[in-house]
């Protein structure tokens, strides 16, 4: 029998892991080169519908009440699942609302922290399809999006409390439950990773182009979970082999790396300024919800109106921003009558405002907001819009914006804003409008024009 060379043998390893890193090291490359291509059409559109629908729309008092109640998760199934049975259920009709409220993309929890998957997976019977339902929720709100020319995105819960595997830890439902935590050593986080990629191979391989991955979430250290949990490397190779041109969240625990990211999400929260990494501006959207939960819940009574909504909106642009806005339908598969309310009239504000929105970012910093706000500018168009939050009283000051504007009219009807570069001289004192030097002074019409929050749109010289 022939011996084998040992140095010929340990070239050849040497060699094939030197192939398997350099392969890595090239999709890394490419996913962080290729991240401003691929957020294009995100960062224009800046508008996005986030809707979180599971069994804890028939609690309906938090989609973490699993969690909040301590509620172990074989009694959760037991109690909701045979009831889940949304006969309302009608995926054009949500698609046609979020488009009319001038939401460019959708953004749906395929499976939240409880573990319940809305689409029909092999890999899993807690899920919709096994439900008196029957059916498959998810394709039927693709299908009804892709319909409306509605960008896709998946939110995928890293969270699975339902999961026999998923270990248990500090927000786990049974975290106070000693006898359930013994069994943690029967869990298996080795078969729960692999269990994750089978069902993120289905949602990205069997539902068509899906534009964005929303991964929920991170929470490393004791008694939480983290990158190698997830091996979220492993998870972000392969999504990017199925759909290289995704976007995807920051919620991977991986925000030192280039590759591991796309956008940053506030959650809940405005910033005060355009959020940083590093030191350096980066992409973002805040999600926010109508009330304070994210699934359906039945008692709150703290829903933002339509103006705090618009208002929310342009201030996130005006930072360089996104706006996921969600809706948690009701268990019966419909939105709740304020969510469509706000909707409505978040429309009719952006039939006739948009502009100031799509396309949009922060304005140059040489552009003071006048007092009561907000600025977004168009790069393309060389426009700056101006947002009345408080419609003032016939003169508006635009500190230093002395020389830099050709026109000025309102946006909703295109009427010319008069303007004066100084302030003119009046024969008595008493009707004297003062300003500084640079500034320039608009007349506007007493009575505020009949849109939510009015924009002035001045062309640039
Ligand atoms: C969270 C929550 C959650 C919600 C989400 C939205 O971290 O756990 O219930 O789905 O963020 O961003």
């Amino acid at each position: 029998m022939k011996k084998t060379n040992p140095f010929l043998v340990l070239l050849f390893i040497s060699l094939f892991s030197q192939n398997i890193s350099a392969q890595n090291e090239a999709w890394k490359k490419a996913a962080t080169e290729k991240k401003q291509d691929r957020l294009a059409w995100w960062l224009n559109d800046r508008f996005g519908m986030f809707i979180h629908w599971g069994l804890y729309s028939l609690p309906a008092r938090h989609e973490w009440i699993q969690n909040m109640e301590s509620i172990a998760p074989d009694v959760y199934e037991e109690k909701y699942f045979n009831l889940f049975n949304p006969d309302l259920y009608n995926p054009d009709e949500w698609a046609k609302m979020a488009k009319k409220a001038g939401m460019k993309y959708v953004v749906i929890t395929t499976k939240h922290h409880e573990g319940f998957s809305l689409w029909d997976t092999k890999f899993s019977d807690f899920n919709a399809a096994k439900t008196p339902y029957k059916k498959d929720i998810l394709k039927m709100f693709v299908d009804a999006c892709r319909k409306e020319g509605l960008k896709i995105g998946f939110y995928f819960s890293l969270i699975d409390w339902h999961d026999k595997n998923f270990t248990i830890d500090g927000i786990h439902p049974l975290r106070n439950n000693a006898a359930a935590k013994e069994d943690n050593k029967n869990r298996d986080m080795g078969k729960y990773r692999t269990f994750v990629k089978n069902q993120v191979r289905e949602l990205l391989t069997n539902y068509g182009k899906i534009d964005l991955l929303f991964w929920d979430f991170s929470y490393p250290g004791n008694d939480g979970k983290g990158k190698d949990e997830w091996d979220s490397e492993g998870l972000v190779k392969m999504v990017r082999s199925l759909q290289p041109d995704i976007v995807m969240n920051d919620r991977l625990d991986l925000m030192e790396d280039k590759w591991g990211w796309d956008y940053k999400t506030p959650e809940q929260f405005m910033p005060n300024t355009w959020p940083e990494h590093n030191g350096e501006k980066v992409p973002w959207e805040t999600c926010q919800t109508f009330s304070g939960s994210w699934g359906y819940h039945r008692d709150e009574n703290t829903w933002k109106s339509t103006n705090q909504l618009i208002a929310m909106l342009i201030e996130t642009v005006s930072k360089g921003g996104n706006l996921l806005l969600n809706v948690g339908p009701t268990a019966r598969g419909n939105f709740d009558y304020r969510a469509i309310e706000r909707l409505q009239q978040i429309g009719d504000w952006m039939t006739f405002n948009s502009k100031s929105i799509y396309g949009c970012t922060a304005a140059p910093e040489k552009f003071q907001a006048p007092k009561n706000t907000f600025l977004t500018y168009n790069k393309e168009t060389n426009r700056l819009y101006i947002h009345l939050l408080q419609y003032p009283f016939k003169t508006l000051y635009l500190p230093g914006f002395k020389g830099q504007v050709k026109y000025a009219q309102f946006l909703h009807d295109n009427s010319e804003i008069k303007y004066r570069e100084s302030a003119a001289a009046k024969a008595s004192e008493h009707m004297a409008i003062t300003a500084g030097a640079d500034d320039l002074i608009m007349d506007l019409p007493v009575v505020k024009p009949n849109t939510e929050i009015p924009v002035i749109e001045l062309i640039l010289n």
